[in-house]
């Protein structure tokens, strides 16, 4: 069955800032046990996380300006509407995830005296040492870290049904070398 693709660019900053955010979801939560609080190495674990995830943060937002201005392949007519609405939830409801957890940590960072320190540089916080809005960002760093966490399962497993039971090639639109 010829089913739509999506392009080479969408698969790859699919796939590169996928793998990224994999790591970058189980690092946060070894923080504890990589560097505990209190201890010399925190600063250094904690703004390595930072770092990373606003490196990650700006990948994200070329790809969603990216995916703003090129429309996804048509559903392949084996889905049925209750299918492609769950599908298109679950994915904008993962961009939503992709875009309030840099964003959410970088402000908190801001409301913080320990700011971040971007690979070693520190960066000013142009925010005050403001402990109780620091809470509120940070509360959704880990809550939004939680949903994430949900739907990405879901996602992968339903990727995986898709590749494995249905065999209806929607697994394939997303391959960077099947893509056009
Ligand atoms: C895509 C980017 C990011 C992802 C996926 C991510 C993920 C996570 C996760 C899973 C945790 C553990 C949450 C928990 O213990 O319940 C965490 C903790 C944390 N993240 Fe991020 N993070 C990202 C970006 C950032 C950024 C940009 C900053 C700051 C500039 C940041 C600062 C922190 C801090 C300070 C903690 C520790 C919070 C605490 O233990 O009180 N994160 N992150
Ligand atoms: C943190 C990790 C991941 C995130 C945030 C993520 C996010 C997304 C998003 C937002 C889309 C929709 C693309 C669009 O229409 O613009 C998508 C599609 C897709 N993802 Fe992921 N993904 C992740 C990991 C994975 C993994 C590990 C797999 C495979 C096991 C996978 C398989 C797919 C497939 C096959 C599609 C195409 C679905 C379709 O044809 O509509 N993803 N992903």
């Amino acid at each position: 069955m010829k089913i739509d693709q999506y392009s080479r660019v969408a698969s790859l900053l699919h796939w590169f800032i996928g793998i990224a955010l994999l790591a970058q979801i189980s690092f946060g939560y070894l923080l504890d046990d990589l560097a505990p609080r209190g201890t010399p190495s925190r600063g250094t674990v904690i703004n390595l996380h930072k770092s990373v995830g606003i490196v990650l943060g700006l990948l994200i937002l070329l790809r969603l300006l990216w995916r703003l201005r090129h429309a996804p392949p048509a559903w392949p007519s084996s889905m049925s509407a209750v299918q492609r609405r769950a599908a298109q939830l679950g994915h904008v409801a993962l961009y939503v995830c992709m875009v309030v957890m840099p964003l959410s940590g970088y402000v908190a960072s801001n409301f913080s005296k320990h700011g971040v320190k971007f690979f070693g540089l520190a960066l000013r916080p142009w925010g005050a040492d403001l402990p109780a809005v620091y809470k509120v960002f940070n509360g959704l760093h880990e809550i939004t870290a939680l949903l994430f966490t949900a739907l990405v399962v879901g996602h992968v497993l339903m990727a995986l049904k898709h590749a494995l039971l249905d065999r209806d090639g929607v697994f394939k639109r997303m391959s960077p070398w099947s893509s056009q």
